[in-house]
């Protein structure tokens, strides 16, 4: 089957596979900063006192990647490919999906727990690379942000992004088959939401979007993996990342109050071009690549997925939406937002509990003390 203009859904594939990371080989990106960095005079803390609580909460949930993750474990990737669901021509048959005239006719079970170990490695890279947009994010912020409570706090989540960064290089390196570049569209939306002037667009695209949907995902990654090493990591992450969207949160709330609808109509927008593009367009073309298979003739195969009736691509946004609620995007402009997200059928997890006060479910606090206890003892 070839890709057609006759086929809406089929051309946007194409569309989406036209534009590939070109720059694979290069050691850095460079992306304009147009923000202004703002000084406060203001040094009282604890005005905003939710976010006072966070950043107390923040400087005693410290981890040490080097020391608090058991690093001894040995990770079987290729173990771990074959517990999960792995496909085969037959399985793609049952679900109505015919692979012939492309390269997935010819493979073996050996070819596909390879691509089960691609894909695994593949997703991975790509949360070390939002991590590393966190990370940018978020030193950027502590310049931007006007409060001082928000820069303490903002300076606690750079050195949590720095630690996130290092262990899935670390976990990816030693315990995986390496990296795989950044792709396309997530560094395009990195580069999006770096590249904006607005001190809380930054926010918005990071703290409620890239890190709502990585919170999720993490969560779906936690109850299904049986490695150990990689179980804890996602706990201690999840913990850390738990806070980050609270602080989104309760950041924007108060800035959001008092914008027109014209500016909230702006980051509605932004909300949704951001959920799209998450969604749609990190589509693995370079594991089939890799794996020797044309992405256009395998994706054309495997047909265009509902993915607003599918249940996993749901769940990416069991955070977003309530966390967008509550920051009043879904109502603005005549709920603008809330009927974009019915287009996408996710709207069912408004009344989800928000993220800002969630993260007190994730504390790994009292788990870290009793591990260094142990070790100190041992
Ligand atoms: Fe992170
Ligand atoms: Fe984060």
């Amino acid at each position: 089957m070839t890709i057609t203009e006759k086929d809406p859904a089929l051309q946007e594939v194409d569309d989406i596979l036209a534009l590939t990371n070109e720059e694979v080989d290069a050691t850095v990106h460079i992306v304009e900063d147009t923000a202004d960095a703002i000084f406060t005079w203001d040094y009282e803390k604890g005005k905003r006192p939710q976010l006072s609580r966070l950043y107390e909460k923040a400087k005693n949930s410290q981890w040490n990647a080097s020391t608090d993750l058991d690093w001894s474990i040995e990770v079987d990737q290729e173990k771990m490919a074959h517990e999960g669901e792995t496909l085969s021509v037959e399985t793609l048959a049952m679900l109505g999906i015919d692979v012939k005239g492309t390269a997935l006719e010819k493979w073996s079970k050996d070819d596909w727990v390879r691509y089960e170990m691609e894909s695994q490695t593949w997703g991975l890279s790509q949360f070390m690379h939002g991590e590393q947009g966190a990370l940018m994010c978020t030193a950027k912020i502590v310049e931007t942000v006007p409060w001082i409570d928000a820069k303490y706090y903002a300076a606690t989540q750079v050195m949590d992004e720095a630690r996130h960064v290092e262990v899935f290089a670390r976990y990816l390196d030693e315990k995986m088959n390496g990296h795989y570049p950044i792709n396309f569209h997530l560094r395009a939306l990195l580069d999006d939401i770096i590249n904006d002037s607005r001190w809380d667009m930054t926010y918005l695209g990071m703290q409620i979007m890239v890190e709502g949907l990585a919170l999720a995902a993490f969560g779906m990654a936690y109850q299904t993996t049986n490695e150990p090493l990689f179980k804890q990591l996602l706990k201690y992450v999840m913990s850390d990342e738990a806070r980050h969207v609270a602080f989104g949160v309760l950041s924007l709330r108060e800035y959001y109050a008092e914008l027109s609808d014209a500016e909230l109509a702006e980051r509605q927008e932004f909300a949704f071009d951001a959920a799209v593009r998450m969604r749609d367009r990190f589509l693995q073309q370079e594991v089939w690549e890799r794996m020797g298979a044309d992405p256009k003739e395998v994706i054309a195969a495997f047909g265009v997925i509902d993915k607003n009736s599918d249940p996993f691509q749901q769940l990416l946004f069991s955070k977003i939406v309530p966390n967008c609620s509550k920051l009043g995007l879904l109502d603005a402009n005549g709920g603008w937002l809330r009927k974009r997200f019915d287009t996408l059928g996710v709207t069912q997890f408004e009344h989800n509990s928000d993220t800002g006060e969630e993260y007190l479910d994730f504390d790994v606090s009292a788990d870290i003390a009793e591990r260094r206890a142990r070790a100190q003892a041992s």
